[in-house]
């Protein structure tokens, strides 16, 4: 049984890629040691980040083709394994990549929505889908092959953010502990809070606090409203703010559990995937 799991927050530079990447990568690695099992990590982000992060090579691949029924699933999914040109071995990590064209593709989507109330479809290969509905019609198959979908959001989702709460289980929220990170959160929290009560059924799974200089007292004061507020059980092991993490886009495409196994920052995202971990197996023995 796969869970999907969707690192958000409308604010940017919180380290949401930063958390997805390495959430997936740690969940990878911890099933390969469980004897198997695959991670995807899907981008909805144009930007492209995830691809970087892992030092990839989308090619034209992009969920908006697939999110179109221009192309397949297979079509568009990339092994994230670099073993065979001398890089660091992922046996059980791919990529759904994004580029620009997802931009563009947001607006014609809307087109679409209009056009699918109506029950017509823009051109004549792809069924009418409500925008909201897309992630599930689309990407419901990954479910078939994967343990666990790692939704990489942008800030700003637009049409697309209900379509990812409804598609995933849940939300996983890095907040950047500082005054404004955290109040921006907590909007963010209550706005993923009304989406449930629209019937939505996407649970509040993590709050990563990122960014943290833990001798900054401001730091601690907003660590300790954190848990008052989402609970200990909700509020993963904070994820340091260090040079090891800033840098470590510009080593060329290793996530920090190659870049730097040993280093505070790995500890907390190690703490944020045995948590995740946990609750999928303990919810597949219920
Ligand atoms: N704990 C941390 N300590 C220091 N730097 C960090 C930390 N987490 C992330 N960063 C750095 O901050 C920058 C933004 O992080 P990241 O890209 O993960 O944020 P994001 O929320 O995905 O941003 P966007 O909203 O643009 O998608 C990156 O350069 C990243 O390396
Ligand atoms: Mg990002």
């Amino acid at each position: 049984m796969a869970t999907v799991l969707a690192s958000v927050n409308r604010k940017g530079g919180v380290g949401k890629t930063t958390t997805a990447v390495n959430l997936a990568h740690g969940l990878a690695i911890k099933l390969e040691e469980q004897g198997g099992g695959n991670v995807i990590l899907v981008e909805l982000d144009p930007q492209g980040d995830v691809s970087r992060a892992l030092g990839i090579d989308p090619g034209d691949r992009c969920l908006s083709k697939v999110l179109t029924g221009h192309a397949t699933l297979r079509e568009s999914i990339i092994s994230a394994d670099r073993s065979d040109s001398g890089g660091p071995a992922r046996p059980n990590l791919y990529v759904l990549p994004a580029s620009d064209r997802l931009k563009r593709a947001k607006s014609n989507l809307l087109a679409r929505n209009v056009l699918s109330s109506a029950n017509l479809s823009l051109d004549e290969d792809s069924p009418a889908v409500p925008v909201d509905d897309l992630l599930e019609y689309y990407l419901d198959p990954l479910r078939q092959a994967f343990q666990f979908i790692i939704l990489d959001c942008p800030p700003s989702l637009d049409m697309l953010e209900t379509a990812v709460y409804k598609y995933a289980d849940q939300a996983i929220v890095p907040v950047k502990v500082d005054f404004h990170g955290a109040a921006a959160t907590v909007n963010h929290t209550n706005g993923i809070i009304e989406e449930q009560a629209r019937g939505i059924d996407i649970k509040i799974g993590a709050i990563v606090p990122t960014f943290v200089r833990p001798r900054e007292k401001l730091a601690r004061q907003m660590l300790t409203s954190l848990v008052r507020r989402y609970g200990r059980k909700t509020v993963s092991l904070a994820v340091p703010g260090t040079v090891i993490v800033e840098q470590s886009p510009a080593l060329g495409g290793l996530t920090l559990f190659e870049s730097a196994p040993d280093s505070a920052p790995t500890k907390a995202y190690q703490a944020l995937v045995d948590k995740v971990f946990a609750e999928a197996v303990a919810y597949e023995q219920v």
